[in-house]
């Protein structure tokens, strides 16, 4: 790994006590639980940062974060934080299972449909949502289909806003929707990109949510993604999320989480359907 060093030069080094107060506070504002594990990861991420700032320790940046009135240098910090990792029609059995098991059983004229993807990233998941629901429904609107699509971080919450994707990231994509719902994005001096075509946009409102905080919107959802996201989080919190999840739902709703995340024991009043897939009963 590169050395960590102060501005000056000097090694910046990270004690276990600096950890500690680092992991706490991201614990109690973003809900993140950073075990020691992640002292390295820690150390490297933020590590580039304080140097910027010109600060001479871990301890000081911190200081500065909680001092910061404005909360934008939490904003940051909770940027270098996460892990934003994403793809098109990530987890496909997820999309096949929508597919068969909402899409084909109702009609949207009737019965608009209404998502969340909760902990977006830098939007594929929602993106390819709205893509598989274009494929079933041919006249889809604007009424028929609309999706919220969140996140804490404020760099993943622009990206999604800007839809605009490198080439090389979209290989999940099938080229027949690379085609139809992105346009290339003129870029002679860089690598080839794409962007989210409007009809598909029109779709998706991406708003910045701290899943730990209150929640302005009263759902009901159809279904809620949240894949990949509660791993970060110790029991209690995803407890309390699973919990908050199932009162947004409507009954006969799902909630999907990652497919290698476990909320057994947690399910409160939801039941499991298949492998990270549990419904809100009738
Ligand atoms: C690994 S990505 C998952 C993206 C997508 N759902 C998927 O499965 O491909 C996890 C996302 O959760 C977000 N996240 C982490 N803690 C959060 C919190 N407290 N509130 C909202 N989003 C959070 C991160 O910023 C990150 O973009």
């Amino acid at each position: 790994m590169r050395s960590v060093l102060e501005s000056n030069g000097r090694p910046l080094e990270l004690s276990e006590l600096e950890f500690s107060l680092i992991s706490k506070f991201i614990l109690e504002k973003a809900g993140i639980d950073l075990n020691l594990k992640k002292m390295p990861l820690i150390k490297a991420r933020l590590a580039g940062r304080i140097r910027m700032l010109g600060m001479k320790s871990y301890r000081q940046y911190l200081k500065h974060v909680k001092d910061d009135p404005t909360q934008k240098e939490l904003v940051r910090m909770i940027d270098k934080l996460t892990t934003n990792k994403t793809s098109f029609f990530r987890e496909v059995e997820h999309f096949d299972f929508i597919k068969k098991n909402i899409l084909r059983q109702r009609d949207l004229k009737k019965e608009p449909l209404r998502v969340w993807s909760a902990g977006c990233s830098s939007g594929q998941e929602p993106y390819s949502l709205t893509i598989l629901l274009k494929e079933e429904y041919r006249y889809l609107t604007k009424e028929d289909f609309q999706m919220l699509a969140t996140d804490i971080s404020a760099e993943m919450v622009n990206k999604a806003r800007l839809g605009v994707y490198e080439e090389d990231t979209m290989e999940d994509l099938p080229a027949a929707y690379m085609l139809k719902y992105f346009t290339k994005v003129a870029a002679p001096e860089s690598r080839t990109k794409y962007k989210v075509r409007d009809d598909l946009k029109q779709h998706v409102r991406i708003a910045r949510l701290n899943l730990i905080s209150e929640w302005p919107m009263k759902g009901p959802f159809d279904f809620i993604l949240c894949r990949n996201v509660m791993i970060y989080f110790n029991r209690e919190l995803r407890e309390n999320l699973v919990h908050r999840y199932g009162k947004l739902l409507k009954p006969g709703g799902y909630l999907f989480i990652g497919l290698s995340e476990s909320i057994g024991g947690l399910l409160g009043e939801l039941e499991y359907v298949q492998p990270a897939i549990y419904c809100k009963p009738q």
